[in-house]
């Protein structure tokens, strides 16, 4: 049979029973990885740089290879040329907006990871190239070849050793990485991973066995409405980015402080209230023992004295009210200071920044405090702030609520 032409097999397609549209021949593999790959010069390591590739890919796995693509252009490919060594680190939801700005900033201007307040630690089997703390997976690698494609060069490089992070890790040393929230890169835009739809082999398993696998992976991927606490640390989550500047109103026993400090990572700053003194140790021993006490400043004070202490714009505040927890039960913040530091803290918040309240209408002092707080909150203007209260309408008495107040601008 007759070889059909490029223009026959075209016009084919356009007629096929789905419409497509042709364009013009690129490179449209979709979804690709963000890998945030970490380098040092060989003559002086403390040189050290970030790059985000996206066209990476999997090569080999007797011995593991990887390989990555990179222009002649970047800062970078001649640190990894000469050192022969790099580190691909997965990206996670919380490293997303430090891998964009690593991706659009060159290491000759400035230090990537001083401004976007990573930090580098040791990687596992080099000398040179260093990992980036906190990363769920960080992957060291030898160049074993380099390429010359034309625009990039392809370096194939042999995984001498992988760095996952601890918590990824199930009693029997299984890895879960769809714990990880990684982030996907595709056609321009950074997607987070959504639901499992199956597992390797799940088209030809046994209908008890996909049962059963499958619904191991539903408690990470159902739609749980939770409680107060969890949809606060939602959205402190989703508001605070590495380097910022946020608040905990009510220090307590440090919990929060610590959730904080661990959002905004080395560069940023926790300020911390509390009027009890043993709240402050306690949360100062916390800090201490989790390495993270250089991060937060701690005051023995009310948080009526917000704005005194605090003039730069932050990313949140976060007011959890009530009793110190195993503390004196006579205690508890009051409605009149508590309104007070809620109004200092709006007027820091910087744009979509949040303050974000627990409330716990469970004793009377709470009681009072929720309904004021609701009322002061619906006054808002909605021009400028987006208002959320959180309540369990069948909850028992007295069940915590959420109030989350976003920044317009
Ligand atoms: C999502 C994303 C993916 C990228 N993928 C690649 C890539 O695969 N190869 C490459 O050479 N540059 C890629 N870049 C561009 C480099 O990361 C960018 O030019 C960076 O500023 C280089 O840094 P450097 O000069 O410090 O090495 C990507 C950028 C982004 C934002
Ligand atoms: C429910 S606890 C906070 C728990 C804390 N977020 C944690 O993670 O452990 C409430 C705290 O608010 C403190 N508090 C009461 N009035 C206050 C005020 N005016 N300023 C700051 N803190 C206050 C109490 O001493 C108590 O420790």
């Amino acid at each position: 049979m007759k070889e059909k032409t490029g223009e026959e097999k075209g016009r084919e397609i356009q007629e096929a029973r789905v419409s497509y549209e042709i364009l013009k021949p690129s490179t449209m593999l979709s979804p690709v990885p963000v890998a945030l790959v970490s380098c040092a010069d060989p003559e002086n390591p403390a040189r050290r740089n970030l790059l985000t590739i996206a066209w990476a890919g999997t090569i080999n796995s007797d011995p593991p290879m990887l390989s990555i693509s990179v222009r002649k252009s970047r800062y970078s490919h001649d640190l990894i040329q000469r050192s022969g060594e790099f580190v691909v680190n997965l990206t996670d939801e919380r490293l997303a907006r430090a891998a964009d700005f690593c991706g659009v900033r060159s290491g000759q201007d400035l230090d990537k990871a001083a401004e976007t307040g990573l930090t580098y630690i040791p990687a596992q089997g080099l000398d040179i190239a260093p990992a980036v703390e906190g990363a769920p997976v960080c992957i060291s690698c030898k160049v074993r070849e380099v390429k010359e494609l034309g625009s990039h060069d392809l370096f194939l490089a042999e995984v001498v050793a992988v760095t996952v992070r601890a918590d990824l890790l199930d009693a029997q040393g299984g890895l879960h990485l769809e714990r990880a929230r990684l982030v996907a890169y595709n056609h321009g835009l950074y997607q987070r991973l959504g639901e499992t739809l199956g597992f390797f082999g799940w088209s030809v398993a046994r209908p008890e066995a996909l049962q059963r696998r499958m619904a191991a992976y539903q408690p990470e991927n159902s739609y749980e409405l939770k409680s107060a606490r969890f949809l606060a640390r939602d959205a402190l989550t989703a508001a605070i980015h590495p380097g910022d500047m946020v608040v905990d109103a009510t220090m307590g026993n440090g919990h929060d402080t610590a959730f904080l400090c661990d959002l905004v990572g080395p560069a940023g700053r926790v300020y911390a209230f509390d009027i009890q003194e043993q709240a402050v140790a306690q949360t100062r021993q916390r800090l201490q023992a989790l390495d993270l006490i250089d991060r937060a400043k701690l005051f023995v004070l009310g948080h009526e004295h917000l704005a005194e202490q605090v003039s730069e714009p932050v990313a949140a505040v976060v007011f959890n009210l009530g009793w110190l927890p195993g503390g004196d039960h006579g205690v508890t913040t009051h409605w009149e200071t508590t309104r007070t530091a809620i109004q200092a803290a709006l007027s820091l918040l910087k744009p979509m920044g949040v303050v974000v309240i627990c409330a716990y209408p469970g004793h009377p002092e709470g009681d009072r405090e929720r309904r004021e707080l609701t009322s002061f909150l619906s006054g808002l203007s909605n021009r400028r702030y987006n208002v959320l209260h959180q309540s369990f309408l069948n909850a028992t008495a007295g069940a915590p609520e959420c109030f989350v107040i976003q920044n317009q601008r």
